[in-house]
């Protein structure tokens, strides 16, 4: 694919043709796919870099001196570089490879967590975070006797009440960890400001970046976060692979989670000594494939461009919100269409009388495949906006208006199998 210039729009049809899985037909229809908040698809370039590995310099990296193990050590190592340039990190020492971002917030949570809060300590979140999120806190809230606190919702329960955030402040939290976008809202949280004011406070601060990085251009340098963790599989790229992204000062003050190859400079018989950064964090073979195919969806997403998928999200998620608004006895989630700024791709609703999963199935049976449930973020789902489950439709740089108008017919048809009023 040829880089496209910034300014035009996306050709939805010609990227289209770069994801294989368009040509299935799901339910005996064309699939409709608005549900990359959970995971993105695959253009063939990530698929063939994969299959060229394997079947052109499959090695080890960091031990072979042979030229198809340097390859592969190169091609890896790029991954990590092209993914710190993405994200506006100074170079690969910020970035650490790991399963997801699951992975990188428990790391963060055990590795400098213990080692820094204590029995009374606050560590604040917010009403809007997936479990990933809150249990590694959880968690270390009980090893340490620490106490957990949540930044609540605004009274629209669409963003973070400022107020609680400030009012939580003041307990002086040793870190906040908080989403740049939610899965479920969509709401895209004001990290810059919220890092700021986290840090007049002397907190250590880890974004969320697992619905941000894959739709939106991220400077994790103008943030000014410490941490930031992402997915590969949400951004074109395979499953398994993810990144922490920390501050080197950070990173280095850091025991890694565990010991074995790669993660070390030197072993003795008595002691061991840390390998530089990134790899002290990397224990044992990496998912080599994965940080190559990694590389491959950076390079893909650079040639259409951060803010050109952002600017197609935005006109896309518009299109939607103003397509539902016409439609009687739907609720929709999140921030509106006059708040498009800081709402992502993401639209979570609820018909009224209709199960979210008879709504997904009788989507499903139109070849659109949707989200419902509690989205792993039952706090948010359950606790906060009262709901059992609710319906997601997500969208990505392959989305197009179609897709959303098959979506607002297959409500039509919900409604009219449930005889709910029009
Ligand atoms: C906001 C947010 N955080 C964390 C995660 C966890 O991502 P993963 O399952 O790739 O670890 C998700 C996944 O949906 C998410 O949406």
């Amino acid at each position: 694919m040829m880089a496209m210039p910034s300014n035009e729009s996306i050709d939805v049809e010609s990227i289209k043709k770069d994801f294989p899985i368009f040509k299935i037909r799901m339910a005996g229809k064309p699939l409709v796919y608005l549900d990359s908040a959970a995971t993105s698809q695959k253009p063939q370039q990530v698929i063939d870099s994969i299959v060229k590995y394997y079947s052109e310099y499959n090695a080890n990296i960091h031990r072979g001196i042979y030229e198809i193990a340097e390859r592969a050590t190169e091609e890896y190592t790029n991954s990590k570089a092209k993914l710190a340039k993405l994200i506006g990190a100074k170079g690969i020492e910020n970035i650490v490879y790991v399963r997801n971002t699951t992975e990188a917030i428990n790391l963060v949570a055990i590795s400098w967590g213990n080692a820094n809060v204590n029995k009374g300590d606050h560590i604040l979140i917010s009403d809007m975070e997936h479990h990933s999120n809150i249990v590694p806190w959880q968690l270390l809230e009980r090893r340490k006797g620490a106490v957990l606190d949540y930044i609540k919702l605004d009274s629209g329960n669409e963003r973070l009440d400022m107020e609680s955030f400030k009012e939580n402040l003041e307990k002086d939290p040793k870190i906040v960890a908080i989403t740049h976008a939610s899965n479920v809202l969509g709401t895209i949280n004001d990290v810059k400001y919220i890092t700021r004011e986290a840090k007049k406070h002397g907190a250590v601060v880890l974004i969320d970046g697992a619905q941000s990085a894959p739709h939106m251009p991220v400077d994790v340098g103008s943030i000014g976060c410490d941490f930031f963790a992402l997915s590969g599989h949400k951004m074109l790229g395979p499953t398994g692979i993810g990144a922490l992204y920390g501050t080197e000062e950070i990173l280095d003050s850091m025991e890694p989670l565990f010991g074995g190859g790669d993660m070390i400079s030197a072993v003795t018989r008595q002691t061991y000594s840390w390998n530089s950064l990134p790899w002290k964090f990397e224990a044992g073979t990496s998912n080599i494939e994965g940080g190559i195919a990694f590389g491959a969806a950076i390079d893909y997403l650079n040639n259409v461009g951060m803010e050109r998928i952002h600017r197609h999200e935005a006109e896309l998620t518009r299109y939607a919100l103003e397509s539902l608004e016409g439609i009687k006895n739907i609720e929709v989630y999140g921030p509106k269409k006059e708040d498009i700024a800081v709402k992502s791709g993401v639209i979570s609703f609820g018909i009224k009388g209709v199960h979210p999963h008879d709504v997904a199935q009788i989507f499903n049976s139109e070849g659109i495949a949707i989200r419902a449930g509690h989205h792993c973020a039952m706090p948010l789902v359950t606790e906060v906006l009262n709901k059992g489950a609710v319906s997601r439709m997500s969208f990505y740089l392959y989305n197009s208006r179609e897709d959303i108008d098959k979506a607002v017919a297959a409500i039509g048809k919900v409604k009219k199998i449930f005889k709910i009023k029009e």
